[in-house]
């Protein structure tokens, strides 16, 4: 029977660091608003030079060189973003060339904050099939320019940065189970509702957000998300080491945590440091908890997505 095992994470954040302080010099906000609503301290923004594939790359590298793999080794690349490079093509192809492979299969993500955790659940299934062996997984984004720097409710929330895991083939569990889940009925509560159309932007380029509404319906679908993936598994929440829920809050992992039962010390929680930073923020913070040491071998770790769409899902990992 053919697994998918992660083998190796990277990360990566812009140097240019806005911390709440910085953020009160310019809007009607204060330190102490943030950190105690969101747990937010600073977040990273990227240069005007920089594009959601210049990040992605530099933790791509990181990944790779952790795998101990050439990017040639590579069959497949899936980017998770909101915000690419482009309309088309795809970042997982500027990447892919700005990484020097060739050929392999590449293609975007969009499943908004829950983006990695869908990407994660597709490459398993296509190396579990056989058809694939060694995948590139990236969450990307640049979310600081999609934001509107003068409302205080959506601006204090985001940040940039990048995160990757290299999933390979291998005889023994890796990926356990995965979920995956959708209800586009909510569309409106957390929205980027623009296009461009005949040169000009249509609707708004800018995120908007019902914040009470996402508090309310993240915390519901990450414990049900959690609970049915471990239960593919026969598992419960007892048995999971490490919960990486996506980094949008402290209060929403914190509560999650809580429904589910889990000691708060087994929460990695780095949203203090980068922010919310969308698809990049799950294996951002897998991969500060594997160099730092807390996850090793052998532990289950749950990383769960949720966002606009709605979106949300999870996989229940054994590294
Ligand atoms: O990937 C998913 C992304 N989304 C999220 O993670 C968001 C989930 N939601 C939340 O985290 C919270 O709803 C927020 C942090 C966004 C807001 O916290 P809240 O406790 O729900 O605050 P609120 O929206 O009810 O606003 C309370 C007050 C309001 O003032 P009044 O009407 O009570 O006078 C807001 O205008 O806080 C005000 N406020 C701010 N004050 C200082 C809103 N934003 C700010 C701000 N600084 N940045």
């Amino acid at each position: 029977m053919i697994w998918s095992r992660i083998v190796g994470t990277g990360s990566y954040l812009p140097p240019k660091v806005v911390t709440n302080d910085d953020l009160a010099r310019q809007m009607d906000t204060s330190d102490e608003w943030i950190r105690t609503r969101t747990g937010i301290r600073q977040r990273h923004i990227a240069e005007p030079s920089q594009a959601s594939s210049d990040l992605a790359v530099e933790a791509s590298r990181a990944a790779l060189a952790a795998a101990r793999i050439l990017p040639q080794e590579i069959d497949l690349i899936i980017v998770a973003t909101s915000t690419p490079d482009y309309i088309f093509p795809s970042t997982a192809c500027i990447m892919q060339a700005k990484l020097g492979i060739k050929g392999c299969a590449a293609f975007d993500i969009q499943a908004v904050c829950s983006g990695f955790v869908y990407a994660l659940a597709i490459a398993d299934k296509l190396i579990r099939s056989g058809q694939h062996r060694c995948a590139l997984i990236v969450g990307a984004e640049v979310y600081s320019r999609i934001l509107d720097w003068k409302d205080r409710g959506t601006a204090v929330l985001f940040g940039d940065g990048a995160g990757a895991v290299i999933l390979r083939a291998d005889s023994k569990p890796g990926i356990m189970a995965s979920a995956l889940h959708a209800d586009g009925s909510y569309v409106d509560i957390l929205s980027v509702p623009g296009n461009v159309c005949g040169g000009k932007i249509v609707g708004s380029p800018f995120l908007r957000m019902d914040g009470q509404a996402v508090f309310k319906f993240a915390v519901k679908v990450l414990d049900e998300v959690a609970r049915e993936t471990l239960a593919m598994c026969g598992l419960t929440p007892a048995d999971v080491d490490w919960l990486i829920p996506h980094q949008a809050n402290l209060r929403i992992l914190e509560a999650t945590a809580r429904k589910l039962g889990i000691d708060p010390s087994k929460l990695i929680v780095t949203v203090d440091r980068h922010g919310n930073t969308s698809a990049a923020s799950v294996p951002l913070a897998l991969d500060v908890a594997i160099r730092d040491g807390r996850i090793k071998p052998g532990h289950k770790i749950m990383l769960q997505g949720v966002g606009g769409g709605f979106t949300w899902g999870a996989s229940l990992v054994e590294m």
